[in-house]
């Protein structure tokens, strides 16, 4: 069973695993080895302002801003790419939904191609096309944007590494110093058992947590299919954050 159907436990306390997260240190995903901390980590409280600052406000969100296919396109003109519909909710531990959290989502164009000065890939550019959004949870911890698929990237870590194709979430908390970051995929990719990132997960179940099945219930007939997501903030079944070793 997938650790993400797991029925929640009723009341208590639920420990953080640390063993879900993957190792620091995972030489097969080369930047790791240069990130990854050479010495034993120390431990600093948190100040107050970092517990309970408020970073946002909910009048920053634009009414394009959960819209890719549009929020980057000249008037009367769209994005190239399969149109979906990715959604999903953001959640506690107890399967509870999280209101109010700062959902912000990056990712390549169709071709596979970033809109960034470092970016190396000779895939095109579409003009249309920015490749980031953001939007905040509904009352029941529910979110939705609509973009397009992106397409995989080469990127150099091994001979010929390729990254599946995926989308960069971050979710942001009320805090300061309360940020999580992580990584969407799409259920049927051939990359993603070949993806040296998805490789330093440990165990398939984490691998499925980030994988988005086909929802064809929220897809929209002759316009969007959908895909949906939902991120566990912490205890038994935790999405795995790329920063969570970072975060209070
Ligand atoms: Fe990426």
């Amino acid at each position: 069973m997938s650790l993400v159907n797991l029925p929640p436990k009723p009341g208590g306390f639920i420990p953080r695993d640390r063993t879900w997260q993957p190792d620091g240190l995972t030489p097969t995903y080369k930047t790791s080895v240069r990130r990854s901390p050479q010495a034993p980590l120390l431990s600093f409280p948190s100040t107050l302002s970092e517990e309970t600052s408020p970073v946002f406000g909910h009048h920053l969100i634009g009414p394009l801003d959960n819209d890719l296919i549009l929020n980057y396109a000249q008037p009367g003109q769209s994005a190239i790419g399969p149109r979906i519909i990715v959604h999903g909710r953001v959640l506690d531990e107890l399967g509870r939904g999280v209101a109010g959290a700062l959902v912000e989502f990056w990712q390549a164009n169709a071709g596979g191609r970033y809109r960034h000065k470092k970016e190396s890939y000779q895939a095109a550019l579409d003009p249309n096309f920015g490749g980031c959004g953001r939007t905040i949870t509904g009352a029941d911890g529910s979110y939705e944007f609509r973009t397009i698929q992106p397409g995989p990237y080469p990127w150099p870590n091994g001979m010929n590494d390729w990254r599946p194709a995926h989308i960069h979430f971050s979710l942001f908390g009320h805090g300061f110093a309360q940020r999580l970051i992580t990584q969407m995929y799409f259920e049927g990719d051939p990359l993603i058992k070949r993806c040296p990132i998805v490789g330093v997960l440990k165990s398939q179940e984490a691998v499925d947590a980030l994988t988005a099945p086909l929802d064809m219930h929220q897809s929209v007939p002759m316009d969007c299919l959908a895909y949906k997501f939902d991120m566990v903030l912490r205890g038994q079944r935790q999405t795995y954050f790329e920063n969570r070793k970072e975060g209070l």
